[in-house]
């Protein structure tokens, strides 16, 4: 039997599934370009380890496995997932040129995501640092992933030597290893909800190093007061370090705007036993921009996917007209008005302390 919090705990990480297997789609339908390569390791090790995490029998493995990689997503959510992608691989690539490739990425329950070997292959050699957090059971199946394979090993400079993580009961994946470490990369299990304390220290993380903290559906599972928890923790550790240091947060996620259709998302997670504190609190763009200037950041830039992808004015997306017309003919999504409702309730706000952090030219587009 495991406890409610387990539950809720279990029912959250499982959300990273989604994200996941909805990424798998949009790659198998060529949205993302060059092909997302690491994918598969990732599904691999759901598949051998999902079985011995809590709350899982063989059965409900099978089940949770088929119903995210065998049933294809609605053209609709690929070509959300696609611009929830694209649009804070832009954010990111913008505020690595900024530090002249000198700079820390760290993800907040990070998952499965792949942006950190990405990311990491397209910036060789450079001073690019990326960080990944996430509870200790979702980094062990991530770090079985890279261990096993020599690629990702090589470019996180790791070497090319892979283990053969082999693991047959619940014990043995009990005792594997959360964390791992190298010179450019640095995965963390750990539960973000713990960053209320100053005992939880990142050794590895330099406060005087330019870095974007990057939270891509994960604070929305959290109350709004572990929200400002885990924002002060940040910012407090980088601001007592060095004053003038340049810490933004890129943060995105789903907001119920108060119309039926955010109605609807609530019903829907929560038949599933999901709730998203923020979701309600902080339903548009308005209230979250007043949320984090409130707190106390240089300035909260917001948009919703909706802008970024073109569909309110074409002059404001951020993708070329060449690349849209080529998303556009992967597939037919004929109702524009369903697929702009759908991206006006994702939102990605770009704020923080330090330098560069006003006015970002990319989300004051005035089309
Ligand atoms: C929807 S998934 C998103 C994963 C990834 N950011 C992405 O977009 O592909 C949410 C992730 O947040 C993680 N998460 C949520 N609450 C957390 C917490 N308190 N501590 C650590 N990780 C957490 C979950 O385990 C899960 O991997």
């Amino acid at each position: 039997m495991i406890s409610p919090l387990q539950r809720h705990d279990k029912l959250v990480r499982a959300t990273d599934l989604d994200a996941l297997s909805c990424r798998f789609n949009a790659n198998q339908r060529g949205y993302f370009i060059p092909p997302d390569k690491y994918i598969p390791e990732m599904i691999r090790s759901y598949q051998k380890h999902l079985p011995f995490c809590q709350g899982y029998t063989n059965l409900s493995v099978n089940r949770t496995l088929r119903a995210a990689f065998q049933e294809p997503k609605l053209p609709l959510i690929n070509r959300g997932t696609y611009f929830r992608t694209k649009s804070i691989d832009i954010v990111l690539d913008d505020f690595i040129s900024q530090h002249e490739n000198k700079c820390q990425i760290v993800s907040l329950g990070s998952g499965s995501d792949t942006r950190a070997f990405r990311t990491l292959e397209k910036y060789p050699d450079s001073g690019v640092i990326y960080h990944e957090i996430d509870f200790p059971e979702s980094t062990k199946i991530k770090r079985a992933a890279i261990v096993n394979n020599s690629e990702i090993m090589k470019l996180i400079k790791s070497g090319d030597l892979i283990e053969n993580v082999a693991v047959s009961s619940r014990e043995e994946f009990e005792s594997l290893k959360s964390d791992f470490h190298t010179s450019v990369y640095h995965l963390y299990g750990l539960d973000l909800r713990k960053l209320t304390s100053s005992s939880v220290e990142f050794p590895h993380v330099d406060p005087t190093l330019p870095t974007i903290i990057i939270s891509e559906c994960v604070l929305c599972y959290l109350t709004p007061e572990e929200n400002v928890q885990i924002l002060s923790y940040w910012t407090d550790m980088f601001t007592s370090s060095c004053p003038t240091a340049t810490m933004a947060f890129l943060i995105y996620e789903p907001m119920s705007l108060n119309d039926s259709f955010g109605k609807t998302m609530v019903k829907n997670l929560s038949g599933r036993g999901i709730t998203l504190p923020t979701f309600e609190k902080f339903p548009d763009l308005d209230s979250r921009k007043q949320f984090y200037t409130g707190f106390g950041f240089n300035n909260a830039n917001v948009t919703d996917l909706s802008v970024i992808g073109g569909y309110e004015k074409e002059g404001q997306s951020w993708i070329t007209k060449e690349e849209f017309n080529r998303i556009s003919s992967l597939e037919l999504v004929d109702e524009v008005e369903e697929i702009k409702l759908l991206l006006r309730h994702y939102c990605l706000i770009f704020t923080g302390i330090g330098q560069n952090i006003r006015n970002v030219n990319l989300f004051n587009k005035d089309g």
